[in-house]
């Protein structure tokens, strides 16, 4: 019988999702199909209710519904308790399980398919929102030897702080943009919405170690402002969203249905239709 899955969210004509785990389930034979579903956005919580009500067994949550995801779900991971925010939910008989593959998703790219080692490393994630607090605990987990977030506005990267110190991860240091200036860093994350508006976070010159890895979280046609900002500072190592977009697929892929697919013919599928 076929499993139904889903990616629920508002915009979601967009979504690459469904061409993601078409490719997982075509590659691992597996019976099941998957779909994307617009929620309103007053109706996400009655809109999983529908979809499992017609045999749904699990779900990807995109924007803006991640924290709501995060509510309704019954039980957590630590991963998406630390993020306060759910990618994924597994439909149980009585329950529904919630968990966030995004921070997986984005580590593994960086470990496995950049081959960049975390460890030791000087780590500099830019942002402090849902997207950035998503991925703090699995970055943390491989452990650089510095970890700073910096942020705009420093409170929130400061409350950032404030919550992984009280889960007991002391290691993160709160800053603005300001306090980099002379500062260098050997992975360079943005977790900023700041590409969908064309922009750029103010970084001070000469952030960028020797050979660091310039990551983008958000991907596009082309290079993301930070992206092009990384190449003009001389980075040669520059990696955009698409490889963590199919790496968090994978994840869930593999949390629904106990094979993880192979990501690299995927990932060169979406990169040869995205980026010019
Ligand atoms: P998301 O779920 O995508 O993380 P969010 O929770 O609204 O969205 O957070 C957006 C993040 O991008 C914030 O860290 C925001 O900084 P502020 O907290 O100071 O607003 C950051 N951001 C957005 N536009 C930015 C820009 N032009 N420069 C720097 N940071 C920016």
């Amino acid at each position: 019988m076929t499993d139904f899955y889903a990616v629920i969210g508002n915009p979601i004509a967009h979504s690459k999702s469904p061409l993601i785990h078409a490719e997982f389930s075509r590659q691992t034979g597996q019976d099941m199909r998957y779909e994307a579903i617009l929620a309103p956005m007053d109706a996400f919580a009655a809109t999983v209710t529908g979809f499992r009500q017609r045999g749904g067994r699990g779900a990807n949550v995109t924007v803006p519904f991640k924290l709501e995801a995060w509510e309704i779900s019954n039980s957590l991971t630590e991963r998406a308790a630390a993020a306060q925010a759910v990618n994924t939910l597994v439909f149980e008989a009585c329950r529904i399980a919630g968990d966030n593959t995004d921070g997986a998703g984005l580590v593994r790219d960086i470990v496995v398919n950049l081959e960049f080692s975390l460890k030791a490393k000087r780590v500099l994630l830019m942002g402090a929102g849902g997207a950035a607090r998503g991925v703090v605990l699995p970055l943390l987990e491989h452990e650089p030897c510095i970890f700073v977030i910096a942020n705009r506005t420093r409170q929130k990267a400061y409350e950032l702080q404030q919550q992984f110190l009280r889960q007991g991860c002391g290691n993160i240091v709160p800053v603005d943009y300001a306090d980099l200036a002379g500062e260098k860093f050997d992975l360079v994350i943005n977790g900023t919405s700041a590409s969908l508006q064309g922009e750029l976070p103010a970084l001070p010159p000469d952030i960028f170690a020797a050979k660091s890895l310039a990551y983008d979280m958000m991907y596009s046609n082309g290079y993301t402002p930070f992206l092009k900002y990384a190449r003009q500072q001389g980075v040669t190592r520059l990696a955009d969203g698409i490889g963590m977009l199919v790496e968090q697929a994978a994840e869930s892929f593999f949390l629904w249905r106990g094979i993880r697919p192979k990501t690299a013919p995927v990932i060169e599928i979406l990169r040869s239709c995205s980026i010019s």
